[in-house]
């Protein structure tokens, strides 16, 4: 017999054609973070040419809010798409490259875009049965790690009993989605060290306090911050990736600066790593003659995943004949991250088999996996609301 579940994936892969044409004309037009002008309005021409209707009750300066159902009494569940594109010059030599010099859409959030436009077209066949309010949620700004406070600072997220989103995953092959419960991606935290010394001439340094051979000294006692302050069972990364300093071979300068970030998958840890990382710099610094000023650049914290959700997100997946897999956590940072923080949500891997990793100049994918993804989201969303409507009506 055939199930709820397999008319959804026979559907989406009935509009694979449809979804393939909309990722390509996305990939084709690459927009930067918060300058997602014309991706915003393809979204919108493609969601009212199916009758969707767009929640602009939530403003959006880019990216946009839909919805679907509300016809019958029950929850609201957010599906999150970004919509962002990187700067980087495209060499994957595909006939859809993009058409915008130095711009790519090399994370595949394209992809994303049309997984959640795919999700929507199949949410609104099914309208009136569903136990609920699916909102779609256009996110600009991911990059930057600040197009989720948008969307947060719109309210869209009023009422909302769960968020779900996806990211595509190269190394992970098309029919599987990789399903974790607890951390899946890092806090992504920056610093800048400013080192501030005394100049001089650079044959007389005794007259004043270099700035470079301090900076010297602090990156090399930051190496000890994860090492001997994280156990061998927790992680954290610490990378220096800038260091400037001096304008001329004969001068002690009066200050370094240097930059970096840091990556941690637990609040705990990320705090520990924080504080330590501001006692070695201040503390080698001092000892040299030198002050360092520490500055934080606080990026999302840790994506983090409700066992409630993973469990659905398992479900959906078995259902549609996908293979769940528990995926290696990423150092990489996310946005999804801020939406955890003010609802339960599950962020998912979803298998690409692509060449490169994310944000490779040749980064692509199968767009095989693209209606998979559109029936998975569609699902996932289904079974949340009718989980949550059940929770609700036993709490009544
Ligand atoms: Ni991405």
């Amino acid at each position: 017999m055939q199930t709820a579940s397999d008319k959804l994936k026979d559907r989406a892969a009935e509009l694979g054609e449809e979804l393939v044409a909309i990722r390509r004309e996305l990939h084709r037009h690459p927009e930067l973070s918060h300058e997602e002008v014309e991706t915003t309005r393809r979204i919108r021409g493609w969601l009212q040419a199916a009758g969707i209707r767009i929640a602009d009750e939530y403003p959006l300066r880019t990216g946009l809010i839909a919805e679907i159902g509300g016809l019958r009494e029950g929850p609201v569940v957010a599906v999150r798409a970004d919509i962002d594109a990187l700067p980087i010059q495209e060499e994957t030599g595909l006939p859809y490259a993009s058409e915008h010099p130095g711009k790519m859409h090399a994370c595949g959030h394209d992809f994303h875009t049309a997984a959640a436009i795919g999700a929507a077209l199949l949410l609104k066949e099914r309208e009136a049965d569903l136990p609920g309010t699916v909102r779609l949620l256009f996110q600009p700004a991911e990059e930057k790690a600040t197009g989720a406070g948008k969307v947060i600072a719109s309210g869209a997220l009023s009422n909302v009993s769960a968020v779900v989103g996806l990211h595509n995953k190269p190394d992970l092959p098309v029919g599987t989605v990789g399903i974790k419960n607890g951390p899946l991606m890092a806090a992504a935290d920056g610093f800048v060290v400013e080192v501030a010394g005394r100049g001089s001439h650079a044959a007389v340094p005794e007259a004043g306090i270099d700035p470079i051979v301090a900076a010297a000294h602090i990156v090399t006692a930051l190496q000890t911050v994860a090492s001997r302050n994280v156990g061998a069972l927790q992680s954290a990364v610490v990378s220096v990736t800038k260091l400037h300093s001096g304008t001329s071979w004969n001068i002690i300068p009066d200050k370094a600066v240097l930059d970096g970030t840091v990556r941690t998958f637990d609040e705990e840890v990320r705090e520990r790593v924080l504080r330590r990382f501001r006692e070695v710099a201040e503390g080698v610094a001092s000892a040299l003659g030198a002050e360092a000023s520490v500055r934080w650049v606080e990026g999302p914290p840790p994506v983090n995943n409700d066992a409630e959700l993973a469990k659905l997100a398992e479900a959906s997946a078995q259902a549609l004949g996908l293979a769940a897999i528990e995926p290696s956590p990423s150092p990489a940072g996310e946005d999804f991250a801020f939406y955890q923080k003010e609802v339960p949500g599950l962020f998912a891997f979803f298998g690409t088999s692509g060449p490169q990793e994310w944000h490779h100049p040749a980064f692509d994918l199968d767009e095989r996996a693209l209606p998979l993804a559109a029936a998975f989201l569609a699902e996932l969303a289904e079974r949340v609301l009718r989980h949550k409507g059940q929770e609700q009506k036993g709490r009544e």
